[in-house]
């Protein structure tokens, strides 16, 4: 009979007891558990609510039930429909009446939401240093290529030109909102909900503040019916993993592109492509192709979640359990995307070659005419409009711009001198884009100094 059997004249059928259990997913939560427990009992024997030698039994039962679990000698009874049974359970059958004392003043329903929060308080600090990590491997490779210089685009079209380093780091830039935004969730989660009991609080003497000051809270949560009701950090989690997810595709997607024969800019160490089981010449982008679709998982689990919670009445309904797996899932994703992207940038192989071919398109140059102009006093509508006039008048003349000569360039734009003859190289352009936070190589060398200072004070 189930631990709850006093009401019941029979047990669960046996296939709404599998509907039901979480124990194949949530017993990764055992250390949480664990960890919340010890917390407990020690308050209640603070609170005279057990006496000390029941609360130092129990207490060394749990750490063995620690041990046995991590060595894998834990037998986790098939009866017990989660985590949090299967322990009370083992303290019950090993302590009888002692164990059977730990449940006093607690519900499942403070004790899973105490142990989500501790188990997030973990994953994301592992997940911020991973995010760092990669920061670092990619700011490296920004500084070992800092002078080399690609096309940059707008709308896939050619647009000006840019250090390959500059794009680098703008990926660094929102790794980094990614880990302020975790942060700033872990911040806000770490309140504990445990003695908000089942919904209303308990009549027993607790100390709320004893269990959040000994787990690391920042203090008790305020209101037991919202602790017990409460998914916002699992959603905010999500959302902060669904917008890193987005940052890390737009990254995969600009490797997948770069490695492609039009581009030829850079190259993966094969240890991280795959070939074809039919065409032999294959090399293919597997782990960024593979980065941008687990990108929709993570997407599939915030919106799995804010379903699940809308339209949930307070407090606790069995709802909340279908928070775990699309949550561990996130979680797993985002890590294995980190760990396997620090090693893959380190093996990327720069072609400077094909990147300055590619940049040296002389109508990327053009804006860098009409700024040359609006300096010599002309509006920049009407300079604008007038570069507009000599691109199309080099097709005409079926040459580009870098190849006309200044009289031919003066039958459109009266206003030009010989210098401008030198405006139409991609070092001259990026060398020119010199305010703050522009691609100039001053610029992008500041960037880079601001980067690895930071990234070495650990932030
Ligand atoms: N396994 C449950 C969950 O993950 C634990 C809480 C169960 N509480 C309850 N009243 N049935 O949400």
């Amino acid at each position: 009979m189930a631990i709850w059997g006093g009401r019941f004249s029979k047990d669960a059928d046996e296939i709404a007891a599998v509907f039901g259990e979480s124990l194949s997913f949530d017993r990764r939560l055992y250390a949480q558990d664990i960890k919340c427990s010890v917390a407990h009992v020690r308050m209640l024997a603070t609170s005279k609510i057990i006496d000390d030698a029941d609360a130092s039994a129990i207490v060394d039962e749990l750490g063995r039930i620690h041990t046995e679990i991590e060595s894998g000698d834990f037998n986790f009874s098939s009866e017990c429909e989660d985590i949090h049974m299967s322990i009370e359970t083992c303290l019950i059958d090993r302590l009888g009446e002692t164990g059977a004392r730990i449940h006093a003043a607690r519900s499942r329903n403070d004790q899973v939401a105490t142990d989500i929060r501790l188990y997030l308080r973990d994953e994301i600090d592992e997940i911020v240093d991973l995010i760092r990590m990669l920061q670092e491997r990619i700011v490296a490779l920004a500084d070992r290529h800092s002078s080399v210089i690609m096309p940059g685009l707008t709308h896939l079209q050619n647009a000006q030109p840019v250090l390959f380093a500059h794009h680098l780091l703008a990926y660094v830039e929102m790794l980094e909102r990614d880990s302020d935004r975790l942060t700033d969730c872990r911040r806000r989660l770490n309140r504990s909900p445990l003695g908000s009991g089942a919904l209303a609080g308990s009549t027993l003497p607790i100390d709320r503040d004893q269990t959040a000051a000994e787990l690391g809270f920042d203090g008790p949560t305020r209101n037991s019916m919202d602790a017990v009701s409460d998914r916002d950090f699992v959603i905010e989690l999500l959302a902060d993993l669904a917008i890193f997810m987005m940052h890390m595709s737009r990254l995969s997607e600009d490797i997948v592109n770069w490695v492609s024969q039009r581009y030829t800019f850079i190259s993966l160490d094969d240890a991280f492509c795959t070939g074809s089981s039919l065409m032999p010449q294959k090399k293919n982008p597997d782990i960024a192709e593979l980065t941008r679709g687990k990108t929709g998982r993570v997407y599939g689990a915030l919106i799995a979640l804010l379903t699940v919670m809308k339209g949930l009445p307070l407090c606790y309904n069995r709802d909340l359990q279908e928070d775990k797996e699309p949550l561990f899932d996130s979680i797993d994703t985002a890590k294995s995307v980190l760990s396997i992207y620090k090693l893959m940038i380190d093996g990327i192989e720069v072609n400077a070659d094909a990147m300055a071919i590619a940049a040296s398109d002389p109508f990327m140059m053009a804006t860098d005419f009409v700024d040359w102009l609006v300096v010599n006093g002309v509006p920049f509508r009407s300079a604008h409009e007038k570069v507009g006039q000599l691109v199309s008048h080099s097709s005409k003349l079926n040459t580009s711009l870098d190849r006309m000569t200044l009289s031919q360039i003066q039958e459109v734009v009266p206003e030009a001198e010989e210098e401008c003859l030198l405006l139409f190289t991609a070092e001259r352009s990026v060398a020119g884009k010199r305010s703050f936070g522009g691609t100039s190589p001053e610029e992008v060398a500041k960037q880079l100094a601001y980067w690895k200072k930071k990234l070495a004070s650990g932030h």
